[in-house]
């Protein structure tokens, strides 16, 4: 197999969680061809699984059996006249420091938000200000076969934190639109929004972001703090104290710590407000139950 393989590899440096046990494999292609190859040639049962940044996820405890694909060698930008191309593991901060040298804005509003463009993409990571859908113009993927697919984004139905994709398609690059503009003025709103997350978000402990997603006409962090749950913890996770729908690990935190935080959240906002939170990290490996759904009782 061309690329850089791992066996029984820790899987918690990849993550901003600093949590999670081993995958059996991880796989680092350096490039589309390499990572096709190894889709067309793996065993169609063996598991496979996708870590980009690994800024939105819990690992298990146990691990992730299979391969485990890190998508960091996806990493080219070219920029086309106002369009810009770029690979999935290209991480967003480096992307939006590269347009702005190039005089390109209309995507400053996804600053601040951690990982890379193929998970931003799988996702539809966004703000209040918009979502990364909003600037896509086409993607490309590959499907278990290592085939090659292009999606222009009107054929692709994306909504809040989701896409219609198959999800065992793996996202490889993407382009976007981008206006012209100019780059000092396009630095200052990147800054103006890095120093307003900065008094908000508990940026220096090691978290997932948002825990929660928004339920429909409210804020999962108001909830949670409405819910009189901010600085509660189990083992070294705890519900941050600077921005509610956060779960920072203290140092060595477990996935079993979160996952029981996770529940003591559910359960007390469903008791107090009769609002089922939703996730919106991924679980990430073996976990016993599917949690997703299930813990609204306790
Ligand atoms: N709030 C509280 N207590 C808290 C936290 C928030 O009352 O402890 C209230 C705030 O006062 C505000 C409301 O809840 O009225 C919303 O809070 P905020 O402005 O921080 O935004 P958010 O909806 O919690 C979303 C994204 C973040 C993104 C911010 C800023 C979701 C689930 N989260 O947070 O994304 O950084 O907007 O643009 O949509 C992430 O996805 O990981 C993430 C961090």
């Amino acid at each position: 197999m061309k690329g850089i393989v791992r066996f029984r590899e820790p899987l918690a440096p990849y993550t901003t969680f600093r949590i999670g046990g081993e995958a059996d494999r991880l796989f680092i292609p350096r490039g589309v061809a390499e990572l096709a190859a190894f889709l067309r040639d793996a065993p169609k049962g063996e598991p496979v699984a996708i870590l980009g940044w690994g800024s939105n996820i819990l690992v298990s405890d146990r691990g992730v059996r299979g391969t485990v694909i890190l998508t960091k060698g996806l990493n080219w930008i070219r920029m086309m006249g106002n369009r810009v191309r770029v690979g999935a593991g290209v991480k967003l901060a480096r992307l939006l420091h590269e347009l702005a040298r190039a005089g390109l804005g209309g995507m400053e509003f996804m600053t601040g938000i951690p990982g890379t463009v193929g998970g931003a993409i799988r996702m539809n990571a966004g703000t209040a200000e918009g979502a990364v859908a909003d600037r896509l113009v086409t993607l490309t993927a590959l499907d278990r076969d290592g085939r090659v697919h292009h999606r222009a984004r009107r054929e692709t139905a994306f909504g809040y934190r989701r896409t219609s994709l198959p999800k065992d398609w793996v996202i490889v690059g993407a382009e976007f639109l981008l206006d012209q503009g100019e780059p000092n003025a396009i630095r200052a709103s990147i800054r103006e929004r890095l120093a307003a997350r900065k008094g908000s978000q508990p940026l220096s402990m090691a978290s997932a972001g948002s825990v929660f997603k928004n339920p429909p006409g409210d804020y999962a962090g108001r909830l949670i703090e409405a819910a009189g749950l901010k600085g509660v913890q189990v083992g070294a996770a705890q519900v941050s104290r600077a921005h509610a729908n956060f779960i920072v690990n203290r140092g060595g935190a477990t996935a079993a710590d979160v996952l029981s935080l996770i529940d003591r959240i559910r359960t007390e906002v469903k008791k107090q407000f009769h609002i089922a939170l939703e996730l919106e990290i991924e679980l990430f490996g073996e976990f016993e139950v599917p949690r997703q759904g299930s813990a609204g009782g306790g």
